[in-house]
């Protein structure tokens, strides 16, 4: 039998609606600080991640910017039913293990080969592009099959605002609405979700969303995961195409996060960006003219 249908049979049935007390994570961590007191290499690693894409034209750090017209990504995420979404270490969490695969092409032509693990958000973003930042960001987490404890993860961002989601509250973003989250909104109870897993019965739709990304434009760095331990392990790769999304569905994410008064002090779930320390920030191609920092 082949090992995708040997998973297959393995795939835990089906559940609909979990409820479980309200304690959401037993983690130890938290958002308080926006990770400023996590411990051990959160505190000294010097490949850390986020980090702010230095593409503003007074950013000192600039010239960390390396040109790399040859990087590639493809994704391929086949239709999957059943996907399990749940809250997990202080996010929405979606497992897309299983079926498909990610390949990266990295700046020496390297071809990298990665199976999926899990999608989950961040709101606002962690990562920044030219001291910008969004209100969504979706981390794709893939396990490298060529070096073994590496990761892959791939970065997209969404944004209610009009000058990515147009005027009229913007177009409603069909793969976030598949998420459910407003399921999880809907059975908040004293600030936090009393419904800790949902399956989604429909397909994901998460190889649409993918296959409409422009991803002429990527950026690649080599960083760490974003919550505690982070294990500087990942080789992030950057998809720049900002997608569009209503208003009421970035309002779902803040509501269990940055504007739940339960949860970290008014912030988000997003760590801090962290030093470049001289890093390398591949670029598909440098923009000649580069965003102004909003800040
Ligand atoms: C957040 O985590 C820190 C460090 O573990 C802890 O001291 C603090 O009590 C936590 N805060 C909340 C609100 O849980």
């Amino acid at each position: 039998m082949s090992p995708v249908l040997i998973l297959l049979l393995l795939l835990p049935p089906l559940i609909t609606a979990v409820s479980s007390p309200l304690q959401a994570s037993s983690t130890t961590w938290n958002y308080t600080l926006q990770g400023k007191d996590w411990p051990g290499l959160c505190q000294t690693g010097l490949r850390q991640s986020p980090i702010n894409v230095p593409l503003a034209h007074d950013d000192g750090e600039r010239a960390q910017l390396k040109e790399a017209g040859g990087m590639d990504v493809r994704m391929w995420h086949p239709y999957q039913k059943g996907n399990v979404v749940s809250l997990v270490h202080n996010t929405i969490q979606a497992d897309v293990s299983g079926l498909g695969q990610m390949v990266f092409v990295n700046q020496h032509g390297t071809v990298g080969q990665y199976e999926p693990m899990q999608l989950h958000f961040h709101a606002p973003s962690e990562h920044m592009y030219g001291g910008k930042q969004y209100e969504l960001e979706m981390h794709i987490v893939y396990k490298s099959l060529d070096i073994e404890g590496k990761l892959g993860v791939v970065s997209v961002m969404f944004d209610s605002r009009e000058e990515y989601s147009g005027v009229n509250n913007g177009k409603s973003n069909t793969f976030i609405e598949s998420l459910k989250v407003r399921e999880f909104v809907k059975s908040m109870v004293n600030g936090a979700p009393s419904i800790q897993q949902l399956s989604i019965e429909n397909e994901l739709p998460l190889m649409r969303l993918l296959q409409r990304l422009d991803t002429s434009q990527i950026y690649h760095y080599d960083g760490s995961l974003t919550t505690p331990v982070c294990s500087e392990v990942v080789s992030w790769v950057l998809i720049p195409d900002i997608q569009a999304m209503q208003k009421d569905q970035i309002q779902y994410f803040n509501a269990m996060w940055k504007d739940s008064p339960q949860f970290a002090n008014g912030y988000g779930n997003n760590r801090l960006t962290q030093p470049i320390n001289g890093r390398h920030i591949y670029a598909k191609s440098i923009p000649i003219n580069p965003l102004p920092t909003n800040s």
